[in-house]
């Protein structure tokens, strides 16, 4: 029987560093860090996850502000706002929630945020820091998947970690993160041939691909910790990831719940990544 990981609660005990660092950021430098969120229309679940973020924010004390555009910005008009947000000292972090509207480039938008307030860790200078290995902010989702790994005191070094998918967002830098912790590591994805034979050689399996219930009890090697990194609807609207919970929960030693895992986890590293943009400008 698997052990659940709980995510939510680990996400409250990074909130709670955090906002205990804020208190002694205000009182050393005389202003909180502030995150600033911007969100182009009005994709449902994006309004959820910035929400999310705006809220945790508050839970750490810390200052945010919430930009909403309508769907019909152009591409202009983002570029201008983000160059503000770059020149006001006031703040930290700027994260501009994905996907954007077609109409608007997101590689033009991602490398117009300075590379200092980049939470995300998308722009092109953190991401070749990532690959480097030179100081850098890492992507919140990612970084979030190490901590929870850590958190089941399962160590990395010298195992097998397979990731299925390869996003600029997670997969690939998920991987990055694993070699860094001296796992040896697979990533495979869609082209994969006979995915169940990649993934039943993984002690440790991170799968980021958005497919509900890619990942079957059989395709999981008995005693793994899994981390699932979907984030789907099911027929139902049920919020659900790409492991089938019902079939690999019995085969892995720890595994994510969804919703509880991942999610909350990538906003807690969120808070940390603008309290490291924020400590970068002083
Ligand atoms: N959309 C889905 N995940 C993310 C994320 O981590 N950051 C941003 N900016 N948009 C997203």
């Amino acid at each position: 029987m698997g052990n659940i990981i709980d995510g939510k609660a680990l996400s409250v005990t990074v909130k709670d560093e955090v906002r205990e660092q804020v208190a002694e950021l205000e009182a050393r430098y005389g202003r909180k860090p502030c995150l600033c969120v911007i969100i182009v229309g009005e994709n449902p679940a994006s309004q959820v996850y910035v929400r999310n973020k705006v809220k945790a924010a508050a839970y750490t004390g810390m200052d945010s502000r919430l930009i909403e555009l309508p769907a019909d910005t152009s591409e202009e008009v983002l570029l201008a706002q983000i160059r503000d947000l770059n020149e006001d000292p006031a703040v930290d972090g700027v994260l501009v929630q994905l996907p954007l509207p077609k109409h608007v480039d997101e590689e033009k938008v991602i490398d117009a945020i300075a590379r200092e307030k980049d939470v995300d860790g998308f722009h092109p200078g953190n991401v070749s820091g990532l690959w480097l290995g030179k100081d850098c902010i890492v992507p919140c989702t990612p970084a979030g998947v190490i901590r929870l790994i850590d958190s089941t005191g399962v160590s990395i070094s010298g195992k097998t970690a397979v990731v299925v998918g390869r996003s600029n967002i997670v997969g690939k830098p998920v991987a990055k993160l694993l070699l860094d912790r001296n796992a040896t590591v697979v990533i495979a994805h869609s082209r994969t041939a006979d995915l169940g034979a990649v993934t039943r050689l993984a002690d440790i399996l991170v799968v980021a691909v958005g497919k509900a219930g890619l990942i079957t009890g059989d395709m999981v090697k008995p005693g793994a910790v899994v981390i699932d990194v979907g984030m789907n609807r099911n027929a139902e609207g049920k919020l659900c990831g790409d492991v089938d919970f019902a079939s690999c929960e019995p085969v892995a030693s720890w595994i994510t719940p969804v919703p509880g895992g991942v999610g909350p986890m990538t906003i807690a590293m969120l808070m940390k990544n603008t309290i490291s943009c924020f400590l970068s400008r002083m």
